[in-house]
């Protein structure tokens, strides 16, 4: 498959995953079809996807005239046949549920063309889990995108040890051309790169919330103004060469024994989840979210976002007005 004989591409599962990466798309140009098994996520597709194009505008990064081209590049399909049907590039963004996605995965390739890729969106199935039933494995890559997928740079490109070599370029050039950048990886593994070094970090705010060593406002606070500030510019490997690594080992040695390696969900968390506390959905995880406030945080969080791509990745949003 070339680049070039990619127009149209499907997405399926248009949640908070799969509406940003369909607009994503649609901006540089491709039609896009898209379905979900929900009727309600198709009914409000575009007006979720205006949204955040407005949000575009707003920042100046967008102009106006590409937000209405952009819109009627995407149609909401009402079936997964019709969605998949004539494209050239599929990406599933449906629920974290293996059997779901290797149930999907069958189901689409009869309805294919013999040279469309099918990308999975999973945050931690490699395609040989996910695409174990198909026919011809080597269409079938993982493309990892991060949320929200309409502003976050990055998606991991993960091929299979079946994946076709020609299957992975042609995703690595269509995610550069959407604007993204894309990082292949060498090597399929369970969450791939970002997502292990996301636990890692998650485990130890987990337990150091759990030993009362901060508040969960203040833990926030500590890693923006810190790792946050600091890896927006500089990578982490970067920092430990620029640090010294005679001095990173001894920090490295001291730490390594005294930071958590249980692999349970520390008791704090899962009593939140067991009481129903699962965040802002529910209006309370680690701390209250009263509606007002979820809309703010939300409306802060896209405000900075969009702030930093202008900073740094400003040639990341695409505007075809064609
Ligand atoms: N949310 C994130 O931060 C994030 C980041 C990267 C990857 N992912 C991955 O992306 C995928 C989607 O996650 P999300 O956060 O968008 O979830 P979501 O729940 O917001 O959206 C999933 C959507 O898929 C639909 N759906 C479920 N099964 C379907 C099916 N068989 N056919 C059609 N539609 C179906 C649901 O109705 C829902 O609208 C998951 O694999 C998830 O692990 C999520």
């Amino acid at each position: 498959m070339n680049i070039d004989s990619i127009r149209s591409v499907a997405v399926l599962g248009l949640g908070t995953m799969g509406h940003g990466i369909a607009q994503t798309f649609a901006l540089a140009g491709y039609q896009v079809q898209g379905y979900d098994e929900h009727p309600a996520a198709r009914a409000n597709l575009h007006e979720r996807i205006r949204k955040n194009l407005d949000a575009f505008v707003a920042s100046g990064l967008l102009p106006s005239s590409a937000v209405e081209p952009a819109l009627q590049r995407i149609k909401a399909c009402d079936t997964e046949q019709a969605a998949v049907n004539g494209v050239q590039f599929v990406t599933e963004a449906v629920a974290e549920d293996l059997n779901v996605k290797q149930a999907l995965f069958a189901r689409l390739e009869p309805l294919v063309g013999d040279d469309t890729i099918l990308a999975s969106n999973s945050s931690s199935f490699p395609i040989s889990q996910s695409g174990v039933n198909l026919k011809w494995p080597e269409r079938a890559v993982v493309t990892h995108w991060f949320n929200p997928p309409h502003l976050v740079p990055l998606v991991e490109v993960v091929p299979g040890p079946q994946t076709a070599e020609g299957t992975t370029l042609a995703t690595m050039a269509l995610m550069q051309h959407i604007g993204k950048h894309p990082l292949r990886l060498r090597k399929e593994l369970p969450g791939f790169l970002v997502n292990r070094i996301q636990v890692a970090i998650m485990r130890e705010v987990w337990d150091l919330l759990e030993q009362g060593v901060a508040s969960a406002d203040e833990i926030d606070a500590a890693l923006r103004t810190s790792v946050g500030f600091r890896l927006a510019a500089v990578g982490p490997l970067e920092v430990h060469d620029f640090g010294g690594l005679d001095i990173q080992t001894t920090v490295f040695r001291n730490l390594a024994p005294e930071i958590r390696s249980n692999v349970e969900v520390p008791k704090l968390v899962a009593d939140l989840v067991a009481q129903g506390h699962l965040g802002a959905k529910t209006g309370r995880g680690f701390q209250e979210y009263p509606p007002a406030k979820i809309a703010e945080r939300q409306q802060r969080r896209d405000r900075l976002f969009l702030a930093l791509i202008k900073l740094l990745y400003a040639d990341s949003i695409k505007g075809d007005v064609g």
